[in-house]
Parts: C-alpha cells; structure tokens; sequence
C-alpha cells in the first residue's frame, strides 16, 4: 500500500489576556449585543507584550509533540503558516525551530491568510505521500492584534491571537489525510487586505532614507461582500472537495470550520445538511484567529474526546486573497 498522511499529535495554546466584548466597546463606538448577534464573538485572546507569533507557535508545538510522544528530534520538517510573522524575514518557522531546539531539518512559513492551515496540510500531505519527508510539524500561529486598526470598529472587533499545531506522519497504513482541494482568485484582493509599505516609496521618485520610512500594516475589509462570496464559496468547496474524494455530505461526522462569524458558519452547516451539534464552534471564545483557526477547533474538539478513530473530519477555511479550501480525513488517532 501506498504512503499516507496521519495525524499522530494536536495541541493548541491561547494568550491568557481575554478582550471581553464589554471592554471593547469602551474603546470604539460598539456593543456586547451588536457583536454577539452580528458574528458570534464574545471575547478574544490578546497576545503578551513579551510574546511573539512564534512563542505563540512553539506553546501549540509542544503540546502536539506532547501528544504524539515524540520530541522535536523525530522532525524531518517543519512549516508555520502565518500572515502575522515575527519580522519580515527569517521566517517565523526557523524562529520556531530554533526556540524548540531542533536543528538542520527545512522549516519555512506558507502564507495564505485565514486559510494557511488548510493549504499548509495540503501541502505537506502531498509532500509526505511523495516520500519526502517521514514527520512534519504544521502550525497555524497568529497574533492579529498587532494589524488591527484598534480605532476601526468595523474590523477590530473580529480578531483574536493563537495558535494550533498537529504532527503529521507517513506511514503504509489505511486512514489519515484522504485529500485537498484549494483555490484563489486575485481579483478579490482588494475586498480584505492589510498594507504592508516596507518603504514609502512611490515608483518613479527617489527613495526615502528617513528613520520613519519602516510601514505599518493595518486590516481594511468590505465585511459585507467579504461574507457574501464566503457564503456561496464555502458552500462550493464543501461539495468539490466531497465529489473528489467519493463521499457524500452524510458521510461526515464532524465539520472543523474557519470561525470568522457563526453566520457563516451555520450557511455552511446548512448547506452540509449538518446537524450543528458536529460543527466545531470555537468563534465565541477565539474569534477570528487566522491560519490559527482551523487548528485550535480541531484541537478544542480533540481535547472533548470527541473523534472517533475511523471518523471524516472536514476542515475548511475562506481568506484574504481570496483565498479558500478544505482537506478531507479520516481519524487515524486512537
Ligand atoms: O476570515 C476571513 C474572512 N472574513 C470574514 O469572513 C468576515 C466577513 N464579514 C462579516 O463577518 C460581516 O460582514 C461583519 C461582521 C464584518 C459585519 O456584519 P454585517 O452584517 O455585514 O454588517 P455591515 O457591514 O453591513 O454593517 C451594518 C451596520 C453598519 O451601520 P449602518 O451603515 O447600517 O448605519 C456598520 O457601520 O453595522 C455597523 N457596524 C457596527 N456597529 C456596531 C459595523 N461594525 C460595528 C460594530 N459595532 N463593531
């Protein structure tokens, strides 16, 4: 039999400072009430002062490592999706490689916005069936706090900071990833983005050398078309990714979604025809934490005692780019 991706650890980590809805709205012209029937949020994680992306990262990696019972010498690889990185380079992955003590192995960071995770499995996973590597460590990390504009409340209230991690191993053995579908569409791009100006620099004209050239990046969204395509493209997503792979919508027990809001949660639960009660709902505690999303819910649901070894999961992620997709597994973990 052929290689396949299993899922041998998972482990998640949240900043202890919670940003309670009712301490926001004394920062911005908002509401307890607005922001819980609007999206489902009611606090979320803020990140230390002292604290990085990666300590964020490192925190999910232990704990998965912990899980799995293997220590950052059993790597081959490691990959950190972000779009919240330590410094522009190196990357946040070698960062993380270097705080858990590992050396040599290759560690890079993917950057696909709210839907790094879902890429990054992808990405391993077809890495993995290759022959390329045995053991791969995938994060999601983020602290979002450091790109929202804390003064726009048409943003700021929708995101939080965390991170979540899984171990992955290949091995000659039923079960594990079943498979991926992605997609991205550029033309989007201007719906959701942060701006990131490394320097001032206007094509044409001579570069500024002033101390403040160094830019600040700060989240914009038309919230209301961004939700709109959301709806129909992860609604779409669910079903290809399905057809691909031979399976039917009742074939899934437990739907780990990206939470950006539970009403996009529930149309896609809708769509799924699936009982609410086998979607993961984390958007209340968490908010929106990016890449780290999707990996804390599987890690909340993991921690429940929930799956079953033998059991489809279907995760799914709509970003920035737009950027979306979803990756299919059966639970291998006993
Ligand atoms: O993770 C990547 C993907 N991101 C997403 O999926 C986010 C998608 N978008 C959304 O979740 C929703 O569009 C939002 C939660 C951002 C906004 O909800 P909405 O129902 O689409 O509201 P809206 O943008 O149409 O705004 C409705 C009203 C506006 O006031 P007017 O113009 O009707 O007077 C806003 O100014 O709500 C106002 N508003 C607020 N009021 C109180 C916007 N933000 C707030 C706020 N508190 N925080």
């Amino acid at each position: 039999m052929s290689l396949q991706t299993h899922i041998v650890g998972v482990g998640g980590y949240l900043p202890e400072r919670i940003l309670s809805n009712q301490e926001l709205s004394k920062m911005v012209d908002t509401s307890d009430v607005w922001i819980r029937e609007r999206t489902g949020i009611t606090q979320r994680h803020i990140i230390a002062q002292d604290q990085q992306t990666s300590d964020l990262a490192v925190e999910a990696a232990k704990q998965a490592l912990d899980d799995a019972g293997l220590t950052i010498d059993d790597i081959d690889a490691l990959i950190v999706a972000t779009t919240t990185p330590d410094m522009v380079f190196p990357s946040t992955a070698s960062v993380v490689q270097y705080k858990l003590g590992g050396k040599d192995f290759p560690a890079w960071d993917i950057q696909a916005v709210c839907s790094g995770f879902i890429y990054g499995l992808a990405q391993a996973d077809g890495m993995m069936r290759g022959g390329m590597f045995k053991r791969v460590l995938m994060i999601g990390a983020e602290s979002m706090s450091r790109i929202v504009d804390w003064k726009d409340r048409n943003t700021c209230v929708l995101f939080g900071d965390g991170s979540g991690a899984v171990v992955l191993e290949s091995r000659e053995e039923e079960g594990g990833m079943i498979g991926s579908v992605l997609h991205c569409d550029g033309s989007y791009r201007q719906l959701l983005m942060a701006e990131h100006q490394h320097t001032r620099h206007e094509p044409g004209k001579p570069i500024d050398f002033s101390m403040d050239a160094a830019g600040v990046a700060a989240i914009e969204m038309k919230g209301n078309e961004v939700f709109r395509v959301a709806v129909n493209k992860l609604g779409e997503v669910v079903g290809e990714v399905l057809d691909k792979y031979g399976l039917q919508k009742s074939d899934v027990d437990w739907l780990v979604p990206h939470q950006a809001n539970i009403r996009i949660l529930n149309a896609t639960a809708k769509k799924m025809k699936m009982e609410t009660g086998h979607m993961v709902v984390t958007v209340g505690e968490h908010a929106n934490t990016s890449s780290a999303s999707v990996p804390l819910a599987l890690n909340h649901l993991y921690r429940q005692g929930s799956i079953q070894t033998g059991q489809i999961l279907l995760l799914e992620a709509f970003a920035a780019g737009f950027a979306w997709g979803a990756n299919l597994i059966r639970w291998s973990k006993s």
